[in-house]
């Protein structure tokens, strides 16, 4: 069983940068959530963007999680992200999503972005509990397969 049966995150859990050294765990976690993970390459070519920033989120050392966001004039848009199955329901995908929304107004932007595929139904009660808004369903946004996908967004009011 993953998630609540987990032992593995500790009382604290700290959210740092992404370094290089932490590509084997982020690939690792990547691997296990998706059926169609980003290799290496792809995560290269995304850090690769001045505008693309990749922070983890790390308890007692062990990195758990970790999200990519590009830099955009009034928001952030959330690229990639995932927490270790293992971790899962312990608050570590909150904690990443809560660094970036406490950036917002220290960086002059207000919102906070990103795309979902439809049928990622637990992403999307995820982003929900974060204060995330379903605001606009984009028709075949994605490919392979073909599906829609929802734009969820925070606003600073
Ligand atoms: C989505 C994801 C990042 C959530 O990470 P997490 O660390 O388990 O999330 P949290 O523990 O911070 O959850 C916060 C709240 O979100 C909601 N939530 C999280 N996962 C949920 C799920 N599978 N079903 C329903 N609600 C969920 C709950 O309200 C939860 O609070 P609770 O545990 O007290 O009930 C993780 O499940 C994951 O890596 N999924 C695969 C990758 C993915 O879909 N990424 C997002 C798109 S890029």
């Amino acid at each position: 069983m993953q998630g609540k049966s987990a032992d593995v995150v500790g009382t604290e859990v700290k959210i740092r940068w992404l370094l290089r050294s932490d590509l084997p765990t982020v690939l690792d976690i990547e691997s296990r959530v998706w059926d169609r993970p980003w290799d290496e390459n792809d995560f290269l070519s995304v850090m690769a963007y001045r505008n693309c920033i990749g922070v983890v989120a790390e308890s007692g050392d062990r990195v758990l999680g970790f999200m990519l966001y590009e830099l955009h004039k009034n928001s952030f848009r959330i690229v990639n992200m995932a927490v270790d199955p293992q971790a899962w329901r312990h608050g570590i995908g909150r904690a990443l999503v809560d660094g970036l929304i406490n950036r917002l107004s220290m960086t002059r932007r207000y919102e906070v972005w990103l795309t979902l595929r439809e049928s990622n139904v637990p992403a999307q009660l995820f982003f929900s509990a974060c204060g995330l808004l379903a605001t606009i369903v984009i028709r075949d946004h994605y490919e392979d397969p073909v599906e829609d996908g929802y734009l969820m967004s925070f606003c600073l009011s």
